[in-house]
């Protein structure tokens, strides 16, 4: 039987977080036996914002680094940077055509960056979702795992999707989202209402996967709890509930054990013993990148390969959209 197909993207935006680590990452790896999987370092999107050239190209071997230290099999999976596949850029006119400004207009993490940069407004924010449902199409994916964040760009894929089987006959598969009940948002350490994200201006908000362990000791002490004092699973302690998330992940104890494990003890000792369990689950992480950044033949050679398989993919699904439209095929 043929194996069911993943897709998806992480942006080579800012080092990454253990935010993406637990929302994204750590599950792309225990799909990658059963599903044939793509994962995609999405350069194309990264410069919706501003980016340094150095500090993109370096970033985007970071996140193929950061792709395999994390457990992804290039021998499994198909990793490959979305710039050397113009299939995407392709889709993406065909599909901005089909697509409604008021949808573009609802979509939340949109609206939050409109905000933030107000003088500096690119169209590329707002086409954004069309581009990542373009990623997402051209590789026919049953299933989309990222976090929480992800939801509503997830269902403008879909609707696209739909629309275009409609109007044209069956072409694309409607993708599912994969998105995990636990973890699927983690939250900024300094606010507990807002998620933890690369591009928070307060480096304390977040812990990187490739920070040393005297960083993680202080941004763990620093983290926002409250004034209840007690070590309770909660909407009313948001920062505890965020800090027990995340020690659940690295410990593979559920949370309840933990809050009997800590009943009765202060917050003290608690982070004190987060800290060392995020230390220790980074570990393997860190060295597996030190190791790769060393090797940028292996790396060069895991995108060339991953780029060839990927085109080949997504250029059938293209010629089949340009035919369908009614494009001369060359
Ligand atoms: P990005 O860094 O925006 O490219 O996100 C890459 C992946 O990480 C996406 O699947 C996001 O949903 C996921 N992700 C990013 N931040 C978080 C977070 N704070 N909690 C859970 N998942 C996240
Ligand atoms: N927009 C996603 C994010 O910021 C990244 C992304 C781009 C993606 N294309 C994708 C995720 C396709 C899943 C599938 O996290």
């Amino acid at each position: 039987m043929k194996k069911g197909k993943v897709f998806s993207g992480v942006q080579p935006s800012g080092a990454l977080t253990i935010g993406n680590y637990i929302g994204a990452l750590r599950n792309f790896v225990g799909l990658q036996d059963e599903f044939d999987c793509y994962y995609c370092i999405v350069d194309l999107h990264a410069i919706t914002v501003p980016q340094i050239p150095k500090n993109l190209r370096k970033r985007t071997l970071d996140v193929l680094a950061l792709y395999i230290a994390s457990g992804i099999d290039p021998e499994k999976s198909t990793l490959f940077i979305q710039s050397h596949v113009p299939a995407h850029s392709e889709l993406s006119w065909v599909l901005s055509t089909i697509t409604y400004m008021g949808q573009l207009n609802r979509m939340t993490q949109y609206k939050e960056k409109a905000k933030k940069s107000e003088e500096n407004l690119n169209a590329g924010l707002f086409t954004y979702p069309v581009l990542m449902a373009s990623d997402i199409l051209l590789y026919q994916a049953d299933f989309v795992p990222v976090g929480d964040d992800q939801k509503q760009h997830l269902e403008l894929a879909r609707d696209l999707a739909e629309r275009f089987n409609n109007r044209y006959s069956e072409t694309f598969k409607v993708p599912e989202p994969l998105i995990s009940e636990f973890g699927a948002r983690i939250m900024s350490l300094q606010n507990p209402e807002s998620k933890m994200s690369k591009s928070d201006d307060d480096e304390n908000a977040y812990i990187l996967l490739l920070d040393d362990s005297d960083t993680i000791n202080r941004k763990i002490k620093r983290a926002v709890t409250d004034s209840i004092g007690e070590i309770r699973y909660c909407d009313e302690q948001p920062g505890l509930k965020n800090l027990l998330n995340i020690y659940s992940v690295f410990s593979n104890e559920d949370v309840e054990s933990l809050v009997k494990k800590y009943d009765g003890i202060g917050y003290g000792k608690f982070k004190e013993d987060l800290s060392e369990v995020v230390i220790e689950g980074l570990k393997p992480i860190q060295e597996k990148y030190l190791q790769l950044t060393n090797s940028k033949d292996y790396l060069e050679d895991v995108y060339k390969k991953g780029a060839e398989k990927a085109a080949y993919v997504s250029g059938k699904t293209l010629r089949k959209v340009y035919k369908k439209i009614g494009f001369i095929p060359k």
